[in-house]
């Protein structure tokens, strides 16, 4: 895994990448639904289990800060998320 940091001129980029098995097409639009999981939903000897709420708890976390997050994906590369982090917030913004 790669875990990298850069700011644009009102940004902090994050960018977390990895070389797994990357993400088809199809999936990119559901990625982030709640309970939205390619794996297994109850245990079946060794295959990973997912619960589908990992992406999803992590655009809740965000949200209150406005940050963007990008998804780069390539079936059997890899794939990075990149986490664009305003760095000043919108005054409406309620505070986490
Ligand atoms: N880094 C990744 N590489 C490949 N697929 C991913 C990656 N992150 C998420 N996914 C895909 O998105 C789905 C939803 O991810 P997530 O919300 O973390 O739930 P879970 O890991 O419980 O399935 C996963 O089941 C998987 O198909
Ligand atoms: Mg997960």
């Amino acid at each position: 895994m790669t875990v990298r940091s850069s700011r644009s001129q009102d940004h902090i980029i994050l960018e977390i990448g990895d070389n797994g098995c990357g993400i088809p097409a199809e999936n990119l639009s559901s990625l982030f639904d709640p309970f939205f999981t390619t794996k297994a939903t109850e245990v079946t000897g060794d295959e990973p289990v997912g619960t589908g709420l990992g992406l999803y708890m992590i655009v809740r976390r965000m949200e209150p800060y406005e940050v963007e997050i990008k998804v780069d994906s390539k079936v059997d590369v890899g794939t990075t998320l990149r986490l664009h982090i305003p760095l000043t917030r919108s005054p409406e913004t309620p505070t986490p």
